[in-house]
């Protein structure tokens, strides 16, 4: 018996060094790098910098980039991010004004796209998961993207401000290393689904282009990037957020059941909800969606 208990503490003892290890290790390495490997058409990518896609990048930005990356006086020089739930710690987003040091202005389009798909740099060091990652988005969006943060638009006017300090804690370090993980560029071309298909223009927006899942589902750490409906509780929310009044809420149900979603709603309430955060209850949505400016049709 007492050689029993003598192997069962070297085994625990074993396991405990392990698992202080394995942190010890997290802690050090920090968020990881990855190789950079950017397809040659990719590298060579060149957006037209033509008005109607920086317009529809200006919409597509105000819907999903602004609120984070502006800072006090709306320049675009990031800022230590508020609403960012306390079990993360402190994180803050980055300058990506057009200044070639400090901001983004020497980036090609072609790292701006592998960045935005993946996560990750040309350096190979990877964004942590609050930055989004966009790898369902129709290229032609993430070109709008791309084209906006190159134009002369005055929130992006080169700024020398440096970045402002993001000290990412081991819980952020810990998702960074072993839950997410640089997401792969598409196989092939999205497209926009034509806008006369309502279901499948719909599921666009919301999954790919939004990501509405991500807040409206479980969890931020269950969530599936590349295949949303495999996301724990898929839009029938309880992700921890912090609402418009700033309290800590599970988030709303937004499914179509009667009782616990919104099944009851009419198409005229969603549109206000979502539109002016005007809601039949207390929810209020953190994003707006705006009419995006379609893109001329190319062939
Ligand atoms: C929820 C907050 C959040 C949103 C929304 C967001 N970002 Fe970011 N972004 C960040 C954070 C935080 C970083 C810094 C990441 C890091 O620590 O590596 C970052 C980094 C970046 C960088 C890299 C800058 C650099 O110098 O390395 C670019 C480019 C960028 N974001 C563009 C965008 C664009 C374009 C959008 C909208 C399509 C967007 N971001 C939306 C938080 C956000
Ligand atoms: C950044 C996180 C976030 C994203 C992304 C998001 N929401 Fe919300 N949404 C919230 C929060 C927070 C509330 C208010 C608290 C609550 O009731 O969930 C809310 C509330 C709502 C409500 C009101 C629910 C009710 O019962 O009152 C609707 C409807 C809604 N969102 C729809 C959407 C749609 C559609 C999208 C995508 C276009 C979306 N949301 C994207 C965070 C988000």
């Amino acid at each position: 018996m007492k050689r029993v208990l003598k192997i069962l503490g070297i085994l625990i003892g074993l396991l405990a060094l392990g698992i202080g290890g394995f942190a010890a290790y997290i802690a050090l390495k920090g968020i990881p790098t990855y190789d950079v490997n950017i397809p040659p058409e990719v590298a060579s990518l060149k957006v037209p910098q033509d008005s109607a896609y920086v317009a529809r990048g200006a919409k597509i930005a105000t819907l999903l980039c602004n609120e984070c990356h502006r800072g006090a006086d709306g320049k675009l020089t990031g800022k230590v991010l508020p609403d960012i739930p306390v079990e993360f710690g402190t994180l803050a987003s980055y300058n990506i004004t057009q200044d070639k040091v400090h901001g983004i202005g020497a980036w090609t389009d072609g790292e701006l796209y592998y960045f935005l798909r993946t996560g990750v740099r040309k350096d190979g060091t990877y964004a942590p998961p609050y930055m989004p990652k966009f790898p369902l988005m129709a290229d032609e969006d993430i070109y709008s993207i791309i084209a906006w943060l190159h134009s002369d638009e005055p929130s992006l006017a080169a700024d020398t401000r440096e970045n402002p300090p993001n000290k990412p804690n081991f819980l952020v370090k810990f998702l960074a290393n072993m839950v997410f993980k640089p997401l792969p560029l598409p196989e092939k071309t999205i497209t926009i689904p034509d806008t006369t298909d309502q279901v499948a223009f719909g599921r666009y927006v919301a999954d790919a282009l939004c990501a509405c899942f991500g807040c409206h589902s479980a969890d931020f750490k269950t969530m599936n990037e590349l295949v949303p409906e495999k996301s724990e509780g898929f839009y029938g929310g309880g992700n921890p957020m912090i609402n418009m009044e700033r309290e800590l809420v599970p988030s709303a149900n937004i499914t179509m059941d009667k009782e616990t979603g919104i099944g009851n709603w009419t198409q005229q309430q969603f549109y206000d909800a979502v539109k002016f955060g005007k809601t039949p209850g207390a929810g209020r949505c953190i994003i707006r969606c705006f009419r995006i400016p379609p893109l001329p049709t190319r062939k």
